[in-house]
């Protein structure tokens, strides 16, 4: 039985999409479809520029605030380019996401860096979305179980089982993001129950407080099967949280 910690998190994550005219509509729309919603927690993570208006928009909502990325570094200075995750606490954000593929992939963050920034969240009160999944040719190769493990290793070496009793995993295999592909319940279900398992070797009830969300082409078609598995707590959703009418379909299917 999941704790009420683990009551569905649907987060939706913009990546870099949208104009503020558009935002703006999008965001009331799926104010207006989860008021009154009970049994899921929503949240939006829209591109930094946008924060402080999304946050006027979602003010009075049970919507949360989320970024998508923040700087290593604490406090302030000179790094151009950079956003401290006390700006993003200041702006009423309450989570951020850190290690998403695309930032690993593109970017070149290493699994070191992905450890500073989930440590840098915290130290700022943020609630960190660790993103851990492997690639195609990993699944391929039979190295799915050995590249997530590491990653999610990296991040409780460096800060510790407790750090995990306030943050958030997202298991997204990197080829069904943005692809169309969605991991199956089953094939998921079982990366979740590995990274939850780690946890529980570590500390019990962190592990069952700990939400897992599956992100990877999730959509209101394929929702209720995924959150449906028992270490599946929400979702992380690209794509489909730039539709209202998707997004929405999908916080029905958790909230169901
Ligand atoms: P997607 O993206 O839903 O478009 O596959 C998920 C993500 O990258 O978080």
């Amino acid at each position: 039985m999941a704790s009420d910690q683990r009551t569905p998190l649907i987060a939706g994550n913009w990546k870099m999409h949208g104009a503020l005219a558009e935002s703006r509509e999008l965001v009331a729309s799926i104010a207006a479809g989860v008021a009154g919603a009970t049994g899921v927690r929503v949240l939006l993570c829209p591109p930094y520029v946008y924060l402080t208006s999304v946050a006027e928009w979602i003010a009075g909502s049970e919507i949360a605030l989320g970024a998508q990325d923040l700087s290593e570094q604490t406090g302030t200075g000179a790094y151009t380019g950079e956003i401290a995750g006390g700006m993003l606490t200041d702006v009423g954000c309450s989570y951020v996401i850190v290690g998403h593929s695309e930032r690993r992939s593109i970017y070149g963050e290493t699994d070191s860096q992905v450890a500073a920034k989930f440590q840098a969240a915290q130290s700022q009160g943020l609630t960190p979305i660790l993103c851990v999944g492997e690639t195609l040719e990993q699944r391929e190769a039979g190295q799915t179980q050995d590249v997530v493990a590491g990653q999610v290793q990296a991040v409780l070496d460096a800060a510790g089982i407790e750090a995990f009793a306030q943050a958030v995993i997202a298991y997204e295999p990197v080829w069904a993001i943005g692809t169309g592909l969605t991991a199956t319940p089953a094939q998921a279900q079982e990366v979740h129950a590995l990274i939850r398992g780690m946890i529980a070797a570590l500390d019990g009830t962190i592990a069952a407080d700990l939400s897992v969300l599956y992100g990877g082409s999730v959509k209101g078609a394929n929702a209720g099967e995924l959150l449906a598995m028992d270490d599946i707590d929400g979702g992380l959703v690209g794509g489909a949280s730039l539709s209202a009418d998707e997004f929405l379909a999908i916080c029905r299917a958790a909230s169901s």
